[in-house]
């Protein structure tokens, strides 16, 4: 009986022309890759996920990604591998930009570097999605406009496809919030990634596309946004350099899941999400 009742109400969910995205916010280093292998199985199954998008910008201890992190995020269950402004410290990576065109990087890095700045992937009914990734400027690299970059691209975009995810991979918040209001009504989900701390404020603009200002990291939260406590207090305080050491312990996975209607490229819902959640009170034991 359970059976059968799952069956309808995933046959109506597909005649409903509706698409349930996941997107999971940067993996940092082995303890992020360890946590969304244990976790990405229940979320695909919880949200009736059939896209999957992954930042993996810090994967190989927080900086890039190489064969080894690629093979096994599209192994669980990945669609599409967004990067960001460190992919290019790891001399691993820039190979597989080149030749893999399912991993993009940030589209608006000048002409000349390798890689593609957005991809396309077919669903199993035909249904075409595209992944956009662009950087912001703000306290990053003074690369070309993300703004401009965004409108060149989506001529091209559009004419394939309405349904379309951006990962803005960029450090101001008011940056990244202009970009939502840039985009909204011209694509489905705009993702911010990059600072590594899930925002409280995804929503639905008002042309209909899903926003969230940062994704927040799957990684260790026992560590200053991945990077192991002391260093980043040894950094800060003394303001000189220390060399980069993993955070370790508390892994957690930070992700959204976005419902978009496939007929019109809107979204109509986002949910964001962090697993296991943070402790909210000392009182929860005492609790039953
Ligand atoms: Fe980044």
């Amino acid at each position: 009986m359970l059976i059968w009742k799952t069956f309808l109400t995933y046959k109506e969910y597909k005649l409903n022309n509706k698409l349930s995205v996941l997107f999971i916010g940067d993996i940092v280093g082995e303890p992020g890759m360890n946590c969304v292998k244990e976790l990405i199985p229940g979320l695909i199954q919880k949200y009736k996920a059939e896209f999957v998008v992954i930042n993996g910008e810090n994967a190989d201890k927080g900086k890039g990604l190489t064969e080894k992190e690629v093979g096994e995020l599209f192994e669980i269950g990945a669609h599409i591998i967004t990067t960001g402004n460190h992919i290019w410290d790891n001399w691993k990576s820039k190979p597989i930009l080149a030749s893999n065109p399912k991993v993009i990087r940030p589209l608006n890095y000048p002409p000349g570097n390798v890689g593609l700045g957005y991809t396309f992937h077919t669903l199993e009914d035909e249904t075409q999605i595209c992944v956009l990734q662009l950087q912001g400027r703000t306290y990053m690299q003074t690369i070309d406009c993300p703004f401009r970059a965004a409108d060149f691209a989506l001529k091209a975009i559009q004419e394939k496809t309405k349904n379309i995810i951006v990962d803005f991979h960029a450090d101001a918040t008011a940056e990244k919030i202009a970009m939502g209001w840039h985009l909204d009504g011209r694509v489905s989900a705009i993702i911010g990634t990059h600072t590594h701390v899930q925002t409280a404020d995804a929503c639905i603009l008002p042309n209909g596309t899903a926003y969230i200002t940062d994704v927040g990291m799957t990684g260790p939260y026992n560590s200053v946004v991945g990077l192991k406590k002391e260093i980043a207090l040894k950094r800060l305080i003394h303001q000189i350099p220390y060399k980069y050491e993993m955070g370790e312990g508390d892994a957690r996975i930070a992700g959204v899941n976005v419902i978009i209607d496939i007929t019109t490229g809107q979204a109509l819902k986002i949910e964001s999400f962090v697993q296991p959640e943070f402790v909210k009170s000392v009182f929860e034991q005492f609790e039953s």
